[in-house]
């Protein structure tokens, strides 16, 4: 069993969000997503619309998605992948090479982002209509 890893706030959850899970979910066969919690999101001046336990439950019901943990610091990932026994660690692109510090420990897979839409890009579009 491949097992894969990503990470995210997933706040507002859009079509670019679902892409990039299932192209995560194809390069093994469990899937796991750290969700970033409110609290570690403050710490980055971020607030989601949603709070962690309805993101946490619009995930679940996602096909694609097996297990929903907190991402509650940046530093936790090399214990993820090692306590979680991640094969692949998977990002969307606006990431790449941030975490190739995790290589020692698993493949890292930087993924094409969808174009031209995100959950900051709906906050601004929703405002001027
Ligand atoms: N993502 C993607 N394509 C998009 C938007 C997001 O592939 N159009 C990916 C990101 O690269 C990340 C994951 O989805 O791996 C979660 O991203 P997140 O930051 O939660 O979503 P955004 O829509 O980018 O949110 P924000 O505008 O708040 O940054």
């Amino acid at each position: 069993m491949k097992r894969v890893i990503t990470y995210g706030t997933f706040d507002l959850l859009h079509y670019g969000h679902i892409e990039l899970l299932r192209r995560a979910k194809e390069q093994g066969d469990y899937l796991i997503v750290a969700l970033s919690t409110d609290e570690f999101n403050a710490g980055k001046d971020k607030r989601a619309y949603f709070s962690w336990g309805d993101r946490k439950r619009m995930l679940e019901a996602i096909r694609y998605v097996d297990l929903v943990i907190p991402e509650e610091a940046w530093e936790q990932k090399v214990d993820d992948v090692q306590n979680y026994h991640v094969d692949t660690f998977v990002m969307g692109d606006d990431w790449t090479g941030k975490f190739d510090f995790l290589k020692p420990y698993c493949e890292v897979v930087y993924l094409p982002r969808t174009p031209e839409i995100s959950t900051t890009q709906i906050k601004q579009d929703l405002l001027t209509r």
